[in-house]
Parts: structure tokens; sequence; C-alpha cells
């Protein structure tokens, strides 16, 4: 495959590293895009070929930043490719979660992705190679106790992702939702890891996530992939038979109560 532009959101972060090594080591140039400039210079000057790549700073979880960002993007050479990766999640009972905690994840998780495949198409769609992957999780199609507002973002992050399959069907366009199970980065607090392990649930490396992403860019036809064994099949019997995933969450519930409320 030749190189590609990829524009990727989130690069500082755990699993954004993570696909920003796989990207550029693969042969790909990178728009990173974050917060923190020093952060992303960093980044850059790190990954293989570094005057390849470049950095935008942007809050995602304003319209206006998001506006500016894609403007400087399209100043900038073609793009074939946008991975929607930045994210954030909340871990408590949705009686402790105040609006503004509600407003700032959806933003992010939801609006953004929206907002930037909305603002991005017209310069994806002028690529022979061009790629959406929106970065979901198995919570998008599981709601789990204590991450309602999360479960809720990605659940909305997934159906979006399926009407745009939907709509852009007739377009030489590939567009993937990518969800992983528990990863190993600073998005889960200590409470969150001690309750994963009380509760024998699995986490895996970034660079899980990442192969998965350099697999979906060589695939031209749009897909819902789930990382993880046996999370991939409760995924399944969660959309055919939810009150058998809710039994046995709820014998969970315990567990997860304790760990909520504490946090
Ligand atoms: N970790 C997991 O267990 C897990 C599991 C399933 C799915 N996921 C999903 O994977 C994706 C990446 O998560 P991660 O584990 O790598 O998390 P992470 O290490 O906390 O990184 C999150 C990234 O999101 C960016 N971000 C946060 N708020 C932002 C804002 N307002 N504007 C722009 N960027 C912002 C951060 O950028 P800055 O550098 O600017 O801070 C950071 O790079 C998320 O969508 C997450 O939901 C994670």
């Amino acid at each position: 495959m030749s190189a590609l532009t990829i524009v990727l959101t989130g690069a500082c972060g755990g699993i954004g590293k993570a696909l920003a090594v796989a990207f550029s080591s693969a042969g790909h140039n990178l728009v990173l895009i974050g917060r923190n400039a020093e952060a992303l210079a960093a980044l850059r000057d790190g990954l293989p070929r570094p005057r390849s790549h470049r950095y935008l700073v942007a809050d995602l979880s304003s319209a206006a930043d998001i506006i500016e960002l894609c403007a400087d993007i399209a100043d900038g050479p073609a793009i074939d490719v946008l991975v929607n990766n930045a994210g954030v999640s909340n871990f408590g009972l949705l009686s402790d979660t105040d609006d503004a905690t509600m407003e700032q994840l959806l933003q992010l998780n939801m609006l953004a992705p929206m907002r930037l495949c909305r603002e991005l198409m017209p310069l994806l769609l002028k690529s022979q190679n061009a790629t959406v992957i929106n970065i979901g999780s198995g919570f998008g199609s599981i709601g789990f106790a204590g991450f309602a507002v999360y479960s809720a973002s990605k659940f909305g992050l997934r159906g979006f992702t399926e009407a745009m399959q939907r709509e852009y069907a007739n377009e030489q366009i590939a567009i993937h939702y990518l969800a992983p199970r528990a990863v190993k980065t600073s998005m889960n607090s200590d409470k969150v890891v001690a309750m994963n392990t009380d509760l024998g649930n699995a986490a895996d490396d970034p660079e899980v996530v990442a192969s998965a992403a350099i697999a979906l860019l060589q695939q031209r036809k749009s897909s819902n992939r789930y990382l993880g064994w046996p999370e991939r099949f409760f995924v399944r019997l969660n959309a055919l038979f939810p009150s058998i995933v809710s039994s046995a969450l709820k014998k969970q519930l315990g567990t997860i109560l304790r760990y909520a409320k504490s946090s």
C-alpha cells in the first residue's frame, strides 16, 4: 500500500501513541491532533521520519476549534484517513455525575467525530483510499453499570458509524468502527483497574488496538471490529439475548457499585 496521510485525534494518549508509532512505522504520514503543542512536538520528533508528520492543536470539545482545525487541515497536503480516537471516560454513579461532565464527554466522544467527519469528508472523498476509523468500545454495545454516560456516548458513536456506512455506501470510502475491550492506558483510573481485576476482565496493551487499525487500513469494505475474547461473544449475545447478559452482569453489580460509589 502506498503512503497514506492520516489525521489522528488523541495522538498523545495511550492508544493514540501506539497508533502513531504503528502508522508511521508502516510508512504513513501523520497529522497529529491534541491539546498540548509540546507533547505533540515530542511525539512527532520520536516517530520514524519525523519530518513527514505535522501536528495541530485543538480542543475537540469546542465546535469552533474543530472548524478552525479542519480549515488548517484543508490548507495542508491531501488526506486519506481520519482516525477518531480522542475520548474521555467517566466512572461513577449517574447520581454523582454533573452536567458539565456529561456535556464534556458527549461533546468529545460523540459530537467531535461527527463534526470531523462532516468537515473532512469532502477532502477524504478525493482519495482512492478514503477511510474513517472510529474508535468505539465494548461499552458501545453493552451498557455497563458505572459507565452510563460513557456507554451512551459509544452507543451513539456506533450508531453514527453504522448510519455513515449506509449513507456513503455508493462512495469509495471505508468507514470502520473499531471497539477495544479494556486497554492499559491512563484513561482507566486505579479504581477501574482494581475493579476489572476483581471482575476478571482482561486488559489489552494499546499495541493490540494499533495492530487492528493497521489491518483495517488494508480493508476497502466498511466493517465493525470488536477486540478480545469473550468480549466479542458477549457483544453478539447482548444484541440477540440482552436478558442473559443482564443476568450475568447482575451477579457482578455488588462489586461494580462498591467501586463506583467510592470513585
Ligand atoms: N483505555 C481503554 O480501556 C479503552 C477501552 C475502549 C475504548 N477506548 C477508547 O480509546 C480511545 C483512546 O483512549 P485512551 O485509552 O488512549 O485514552 P487516554 O490515554 O486518556 O487518551 C485520550 C486522548 O484524548 C485526548 N483528549 C481528551 N480530551 C480532549 C479534548 N477536549 N480535545 C482534544 N483531545 C482530547 C487526549 O489528548 P491530550 O493529549 O490533549 O490530553 C488524549 O490524547 C478513546 O476514544 C477511548 O474511549 C479506550
